[in-house]
């Protein structure tokens, strides 16, 4: 048997500017360029850290995501990307490399660098095409600069996506539609479509408390939803994950790797991963403070980044959760594994399946569209009390 596949994600934790929705482990301070160098060497340290305790895997997947990775300096890249050829020894193109970018940070020289470097895939954060939904989003770029960065990214890469974000508070079904009808004519072959959620400690949190912003009614937001996996459908993209949309053969593989749970390692402040290990599921978690991390890793110390072994409940929740976010469901197998396992309450399932919100067929478990609306009560629901 071959060795199992592995993602590996690579968290660059640094913006220019912090944007008022996110709550991602990003910083708007910069990093001095004089210690590009130690950034590389505790990204290395920390890898080979993880190879150490976990080895025995094949590489399938390079995931540069963050705060901005088109901010990370090309020296650091360059290093890091030898470093994983030297201890993954792989052929370089058989390895999928995404690397997250913002368009502001566009130019097609620095595109040619990536590309030059490895980089065979680009997720271009664009968020709307719209300048007052730009301005409206913190973001550092207009509508141009994002057509821009999309162009030049056409003309290095082949495969790309971009993500935009809907249920704005003005966002209508029609309005919303005009806006995905022209991200689709601009021939992207993969989409991340995300819904705006408001989440505690960001910018936003406190104008939408106080109701200064109000978001769309549920009623509009599943209209939203269902809108837009029937558009992009409609024009060859399908919804193969609840966020994602591609062209057959565009699907992002990294990300397919998280929603079947597959071993991913994480190394940056604030990265997570998880790795099954002698019939175990490991769950990776980093320090979130980046100089506390780098310091951390570089001086070798104790917790930096925590390894807890997850109970066969825990690692079963997540397995479901993540299988279920697919469009083709969770295998059949392993539904019944979990099952076995004394994780799913079949009862529960039966009336699930009787509501719409489930079904089966051919070697799948999978959510209805109805169902997919209603993800997280759904698990809540199968899991055994
Ligand atoms: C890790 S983030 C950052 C990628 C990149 N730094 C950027 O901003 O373009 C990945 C994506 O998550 C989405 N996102 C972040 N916070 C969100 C929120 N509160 N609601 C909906 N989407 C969000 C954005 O579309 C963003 O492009
Ligand atoms: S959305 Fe992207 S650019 Fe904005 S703060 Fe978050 S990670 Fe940084």
């Amino acid at each position: 048997m071959g060795l199992p596949p592995l993602a590996l994600y690579i968290h660059w934790p640094f913006c220019a500017k912090k944007c008022p929705y996110c709550d991602y482990n990003s910083y708007a301070v910069g990093w001095h360029a004089k210690e590009a160098a130690l950034w590389a060497k505790a990204y290395i340290r920390a890898l080979e850290t993880l190879v150490r305790d976990y080895p025995h895997h094949r590489l399938d997947t390079v995931f540069f995501g963050g705060g901005t990775p088109s901010q990370m300096p090309l020296s650091v890249l360059e290093s890091l990307l030898s470093a994983i050829h030297d201890v993954f020894p792989a052929r370089a193109d058989a390895v999928e490399m995404t690397l997250e970018a913002n368009p502001r940070d566009i130019s097609k020289g620095l595109l040619q660098s990536y590309y030059d470097l490895g980089i065979n895939r680009i997720s271009l954060g664009v968020q709307s095409f719209d300048d007052d939904e730009l301005m409206f989003l913190g973001r550092d770029h207009n509508a141009k600069v994002a057509r821009d960065a999309l162009d030049a990214v056409t003309t290095v890469f082949d495969r790309y996506s971009i993500d935009l974000m809907y249920g704005l508070p003005h966002h209508t079904t029609a309005l919303w539609q005009g806006r995905l009808e022209e991200a689709l004519s601009l021939g992207t072959r993969h989409l991340s479509l995300y819904q705006l959620t408001i989440e505690p400690e960001t910018g936003f949190y406190r104008p939408f408390q106080r109701g200064d912003y109000k978001l769309p009614e549920n009623s509009v937001l599943a209209d939203l939803f269902n809108t837009t996996h029937e558009l992009c459908a409609d024009r060859g993209l399908v919804g193969y994950e609840i966020s994602s949309f591609a062209v057959s053969g565009q699907e992002c593989r990294h990300n397919l790797h998280y929603w079947h749970y597959n071993s991913y390692f994480g190394i940056g402040p604030g990265s997570h991963g998880r790795v099954h290990h002698n019939g175990q599921t490991h769950a990776l978690a980093s320090m979130k403070n980046p100089a506390a991390w780098r310091e951390g890793i570089l001086n070798e110390r104790i917790g930096v980044v925590e390894k807890i072994p997850l109970t066969p409940s825990e690692a079963a929740l997540e397995r479901l959760y993540m299988g279920l976010r697919l469009r083709e469901g969770l295998n059949r197998s392993v539904f019944q594994d979990l099952q076995n396992g004394g994780h799913i309450d079949l009862a529960a399932y039966q009336a699930l399946c009787a509501q719409g919100l489930m079904a089966e067929g051919g070697e799948t478990v999978f959510l209805t569209e109805k169902g997919r609306l209603r993800l997280d009560g759904v698990v809540v629901d199968l899991l055994k009390a």
